[in-house]
């Protein structure tokens, strides 16, 4: 097809019944802004343009793109959804055919879209039925069933307040028609707006078709206007994202209890148990088990890695199968080779952790390279900030650490030294060789407790 398509996208309103300093279509669903997945449905359809009508005071509203092709127009007064239009028409060749999507309904896919845009008429409108259409506006419709009018529930009598089929305000029309019908636009209505949907009496005047879609799932349009319904917009999310991972062959303990604010792929037989949260861009490879209450943003997991329950990690790649927690923190930059072991209570930031190598309780390893079949005792810490600057502690293979020692960076412990319990290592470590600092054990001759005075 041949005609240009330009999508506006209505994202100016002003959200007061968020009750939010942050502007609505910010609200994240999924983890993403609202606006970010209406930008991707409009991205999916190809079009010629994308023209986003937004509020000047709130401009933080074009960080969600930074496309070049995407078109911010501001609305500076919000006089309606008519006026938002109106804001972007000029720029739109009048030959192009313009859809209208608004920035609060994150849910809408491409192809109900496409249905929409396959109309042959100059003006076509998306529907639903609802069991309560109150609040929508309502489609009215002559004897013979082409629409005549859509008509606000502020403004529509009681008959046509009865009427359930409502406008989903998802519209396409010709940008020639459209750009005539704005020009005639007015506020004489209860809310002295310009309505957009005034386009509809104004074409079948001017004896223009207007044709529709009736959209087969209502919830798909759900539009979010308060923290209400953006929770229950989450909820068809989160169960939409289980059942297309299950389908691939993910197992979902619970499908309730599982939430995903991100992208995911994931390999076959991949188990999640309940009250897993995943956010930003994760991977998980075949057969990794994900064990309850765990919460993973940005991790890369390769094949058959567990993590244990209560574990949280953020920046995580595993290069093997590897165990991970309980009770494991594993912050930005941990890399763990294959059969690593990180055990309960142990916290891990921007390190390199070989094939084999165990820290199984009780650690924190911050800023560290460690190399493979290594110990690592309970309670070890690496003492990397001096207060000022950080510091490496390196590790090399086959090194043996006693638990409670604390190593003092920057240091080298060389390969297959062990390190006796309870040392504080503040030079590097020969290889091979057994290093402790520790003050001598001595026992008091003739030492009695003290008694409690009378
Ligand atoms: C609108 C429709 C109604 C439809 C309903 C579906 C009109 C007059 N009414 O009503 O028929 O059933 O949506 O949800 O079109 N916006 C702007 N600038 C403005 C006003 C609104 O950008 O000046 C944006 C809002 O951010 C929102 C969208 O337009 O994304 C719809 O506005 P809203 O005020 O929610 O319209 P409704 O009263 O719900
Ligand atoms: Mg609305």
């Amino acid at each position: 097809m041949d005609i240009p398509l330009h999508i506006i996208i209505l994202a100016a309103g002003d959200g007061t019944r968020m009750k939010s300093r942050l502007p609505k279509v910010l609200h994240p669903v999924g983890g993403r802004p609202m606006l970010a997945w209406v930008l991707d449905t409009a991205a999916a359809l190809q079009p010629d343009g994308i023209h986003v009508v937004f509020n000047p005071e709130t401009p933080e509203v074009q960080t969600v793109s930074t496309e070049a092709r995407v078109n911010w127009v501001p609305q500076a007064e919000r006089l309606g959804t008519g006026h938002a239009v109106q804001q972007a028409i000029p720029a739109i060749p009048r030959a192009a055919r313009v859809l209208v999507l608004y920035g609060d309904i994150p849910l809408l896919q491409a192809d109900t879209l496409r249905s929409l845009l396959a109309l042959d008429e100059a003006l076509g409108v998306l529907t639903m039925s609802l069991e309560n259409p109150a609040g929508y506006g309502r489609v009215l419709r002559d004897a013979d069933g082409r629409v005549r009018a859509v008509v606000e529930d502020r403004d529509a009598d009681e008959t046509q307040r009865r009427i359930s089929e409502v406008n989903t305000g998802i519209i396409v029309a010709d940008a020639r028609g459209l750009r005539g019908w704005l020009d005639r636009l007015h506020t004489e209505n209860s809310q002295g707006e310009y309505y957009l949907t005034d386009i509809f009496v104004l074409a079948a005047d001017d004896e223009t078709a207007i044709g529709s879609v009736l959209a087969v799932d209502p919830e798909e349009m759900q539009g979010v206007n308060d923290r209400v319904q953006l929770a229950a917009t989450e909820a068809r999310h989160r169960k939409l994202a289980a059942e297309r991972l299950m389908r691939d062959g993910v197992q979902i303990v619970d499908p309730r209890r599982f939430d995903l604010r991100g992208k995911i792929r994931a390999g076959c037989d991949v188990r999640i148990d309940i009250n897993v949260v995943l956010e930003g861009d994760i991977r998980l490879g075949e057969g990794v088990a994900i064990g309850p209450g765990c919460v993973l943003r940005d991790c890369d997991l390769a094949a058959g890695t567990r993590v244990h329950p209560y574990s949280v990690l953020e920046g995580v790649q595993t290069l093997g199968a590897c165990d991970i927690g309980p009770f494991a923190r594993l912050r930005p930059g941990t890399v763990l080779g294959a059969g690593a072991k990180v055990g309960n209570f142990v916290e891990v930031k921007n390190v390199q952790i070989g094939a084999g190598t165990k820290a199984s309780h009780l650690s924190y390893l911050g800023d560290a390279t460690i190399g493979d079949g290594v110990n690592i005792g309970a309670g070890t810490i690496t003492c990397n900030y001096d207060g000022v600057n950080k510091h490496r502690t390196i590790i090399e293979n086959d090194v043996f650490i006693g638990s409670d020692t604390q190593l003092v960076a920057p240091v080298t412990v060389g390969k297959g030294a062990d390190i006796g319990a309870g040392s504080t290592i503040t030079r590097d470590v020969p290889e091979g060789k057994l290093t402790l600092s520790r003050s001598k054990q001595v026992t008091v001759p003739g030492w009695r407790r003290p008694k409690k005075d009378a």
